[in-house]
């Protein structure tokens, strides 16, 4: 019976269809494998369910004995993992591909209204008991600005990009998109598209990253694009911190060269940047993009369906390589 190393809590009916099948290694501790324990262990192990709390590195790979022959990654991001490496041991990788859009693309929305209506602060305001303290002025008080009719830049019309899109339109959003391919016109869906980055990002009244981390999109926000960006302009990232120039966001936010952020993931996490939780014009969440039960009980179980694909001989369902 193939052994399998599932590296944190995934959903429980994925935990025991696993087991109906394999020889399998819980993480009943629920916290994050130390890399060097990984190594330690993982050859022992003929599968591994992961996620992108380990660090699945050049040195991992280099420390293996030859068991090890499958990477079942829980997300579509799959930046934790050397691809290059797994390649050259010929270890299969695979992730959760479209289980998540909606549940991300729920996410944009949510700080795309959040971060223009201010919520962060309102909710603040409420929570610490200081509403009573506030003169309701009609004009000043918690007044942000309306996301309806507005125009929204998407970097990425990927399928997360594209559902996103599907969903700010509800609020009357033009959509306009910046990818490295022009999309067929039904994927379009009446966006337009921009072959430049550049000359997308002064027609953008929010502009949202939809991306995967790549040496192509890091750092794709940075002090020369973002300071196209007009004044009011709202920035959304619910892809990888390392899409944004961490200094230049903040100098844009501190200095009020555009309106706000509001940013579900970040370099370093969960370690952010201490300098974000200042301000009142960044709504911040801690990576939450596909934080839900149906969601990452389908992500889950898809990991677990790529494993019993690959040692049933079948096709993998959604293979990275
Ligand atoms: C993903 O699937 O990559 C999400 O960021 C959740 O980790």
């Amino acid at each position: 019976m193939p052994k399998i190393l599932v590296s944190r809590k995934i959903s429980d009916l994925a935990e025991e269809k696993l087991k109906n099948e394999f020889d399998v290694t819980l993480n009943l501790k629920d916290e994050p494998i130390p890399e060097t324990e990984l190594i330690k262990i993982i050859n022992d192990y003929d599968g591994m369910i992961s996620t992108g709390f380990d660090k699945i590195g050049e040195n991992f790979f280099s420390n293996l004995n030859g068991k090890l022959k499958i990477i079942a990654q829980v997300g579509v991001g799959y930046d934790n993992i050397s691809i290059k490496s797994a390649e050259q041991k010929k270890i299969k990788v695979t992730n959760t591909p479209n289980v998540l859009n909606e549940a991300v693309a729920e996410t944009t929305i949510l700080l795309i209204l959040a971060a223009s209506r201010r919520i962060g602060e309102a909710y603040n305001l409420v929570r610490s008991d200081n509403w009573k303290n506030q003169k309701p002025d009609l004009t000043k008080f918690m007044i942000g600005n309306s996301v309806t009719g507005k125009t929204l830049g998407i970097i990425g019309m990927g399928r997360i990009g594209r559902i996103a899109a599907k969903s700010a339109k509800a609020f009357g959003m033009k959509i306009i998109y910046y990818n490295r391919n022009k999309l067929s016109e039904e994927l379009e869906d009446g966006a337009k598209y921009y072959s430049d980055l550049n000359s997308m990002l002064p027609d953008c009244d929010f502009v949202s990253i939809h991306t995967p981390a790549t040496p192509d999109t890091k750092h794709i926000l940075n002090a020369s694009t973002l300071s196209l960006l007009p004044k009011h302009a709202v920035v959304i990232n619910t892809s990888r911190g390392s899409t944004i120039d961490d200094d230049a966001l903040l100098d844009a936010l501190e200095n009020k060269k555009i309106y706000a952020a509001g940013l579900d993931v970040f370099n370093n996490e969960p370690n952010l940047d201490k300098r974000y939780l200042k301000l009142d014009n960044c709504f911040v969440l801690p990576h939450i993009g596909s934080a839900t039960h149906e969601t990452r009980l389908a992500m889950s179980m898809m990991a677990v369906d790529n494993i019993h694909c690959f040692f049933n001989n079948k096709p993998l369902i959604s293979k990275v390589i």
